[in-house]
């Protein structure tokens, strides 16, 4: 019933939290690297389960944060925006996208602002939705509008917790352009006005809760119908049920301590 989707992946193979440059990570707590690779591998099954083609990048050591794919760029109409990170820590990652990229046959556009990729541009239908306030520059979206020819809607985000858009929301349906789109969101995680643009452009969005934003429940990846989300985020699968879609919890908790989810994990590679 889904669409069939085509995703890039990194394996954690140097998984580690190190550094903090979000308010999840916490440098001096313990985390166990093989747990986060079985559960990475627990979210490549429930994706291969589901019909959906997987690439792999070969993970570098010394970029623990590698395994978070979905910040490596934007790949639309077979054309990748490149990645430039707002910390220096991440900034390797970006280079090693690109080239895998190239090496794909993806035509590249190297990005002059600071974004990070698909952690702030979501696909929505003839929307690129794109978070600004944490990490990517309002200028970046600009230069998607230009690159893409789609229009772009900027969105305030306003808590650190979530700081990345994939976090506050979670594409249902047209992450591959594909109409009609819809999304869920977690509206307290958008300023005012961002959170009018939402609910006039999405109706009938599924309405996240904060137990569900805390597990980060919302970064999650849907084919249209069926939605790989976080184990914990019990609220969120209930309400999807509710709409008619198919919830598919995966647990990679172990992840979540470097701030991220499914979706971080995920570059969906669009042709
Ligand atoms: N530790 C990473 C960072 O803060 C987590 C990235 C999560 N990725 C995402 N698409 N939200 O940059």
């Amino acid at each position: 019933m889904g669409m069939q989707r085509r995703f890039l992946m990194c394996r954690p193979t140097h998984f580690a939290v190190t550094y903090k440059i979000n308010p999840w990570m916490d440098p001096s707590a313990p985390y166990d690297t093989s747990l986060a690779i079985s559960q990475w591998e627990s979210l490549v099954s429930a994706y291969e389960e589901l019909g959906h083609q997987i690439e792999f990048i070969d993970p570098l050591p010394g970029l623990p944060d590698m395994v978070f794919a979905a910040n490596g760029g934007t790949v639309i109409d077979g054309t990748m925006f490149t990645a430039q990170f707002r910390y220096a820590e991440r900034a390797d990652e970006a280079p090693a996208y690109r080239d895998w990229s190239e090496r794909q046959g993806f035509e590249v556009h190297e990005a002059k602002h600071v974004n990070e990729g698909e952690g702030d541009f979501l696909l929505a239908g003839e929307f690129l939705l794109a978070g600004t306030g944490f990490r990517t520059a309002h200028a970046a979206h600009l230069e998607a509008q230009e690159l893409f020819g789609r229009p772009v809607i900027s969105l305030q985000l306003v808590d650190p917790r979530f700081y990345h858009l994939d976090t506050a929301i979670a594409v249902l349906s047209g992450s591959n352009g594909e109409k009609p789109a819809n999304i869920a969101y977690l509206p307290e995680a958008f300023s005012a006005g961002s959170q009018a643009v939402l609910r006039q452009l999405y109706p009938n969005a599924v309405i996240a809760n904060i137990a569900d934003g805390e597990v980060l429940g919302l970064n999650a990846v849907s084919d249209g119908h069926n939605v790989v989300l976080p184990v914990q985020a019990t609220n969120l699968a209930a309400e999807l049920t509710k709409a008619g879609y198919h919830p598919v919890p995966v647990d990679v908790s172990e992840l979540r301590l470097a701030g991220g989810g499914p979706k971080c994990c995920t570059l969906e590679l669009r042709a």
